[in-house]
């Protein structure tokens, strides 16, 4: 499923998946957390710092936990994608500690994160994601 981060889909849709449950349940996770942030945005909840500090504590815990799982699959079926993997990976949890830095520099970070999740689930999770795991599930 090729979709572009502008339409941005309203319910996850299990042809969204991998494959690969734990995977799959991360990214169901991710998914929830984007829902999440785009309710906070509309009700315009993003200037009360403590939910935007509530939604990045929930954000970073999921980089943690689910980038670490995806390249212990990776690695455990030999995917030749893993270096390239762990930098992208990598390229996006310093991404989430740029805005969480912007946060506690007093700067609102809730639109330009929402843009990059969103960007990310689209770009990594349903297409990368997918590709480098095609075959292997
Ligand atoms: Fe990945």
């Amino acid at each position: 499923m090729k979709i572009q981060p502008t339409e941005f889909p309203q319910k996850w849709d299990n042809a969204f998946q991998v494959g690969v449950p734990v995977i799959d349940e991360q990214h169901e996770r991710l998914f929830c957390l984007i829902k999440d942030l785009e309710t906070m945005q509309r009700k315009e909840q993003g200037s009360n710092l403590v939910n935007l500090s509530e939604a990045f504590f929930k954000i970073a815990q999921f980089a943690g936990d689910q980038l670490i799982r995806e390249e212990m699959y990776l690695q455990g079926i030999e995917s030749p994608t893993l270096p390239r993997h762990k930098t992208l990976h990598k390229e996006f949890i310093n991404q989430i500690v740029a805005f969480q830095q912007q946060l506690q520099a007093g700067e609102n970070p809730l639109d330009q994160t929402l843009e990059y999740l969103k960007s990310w689930f689209v770009n990594h999770c349903l297409n990368y994601d997918k590709e480098a795991l095609k075959g292997k599930a």
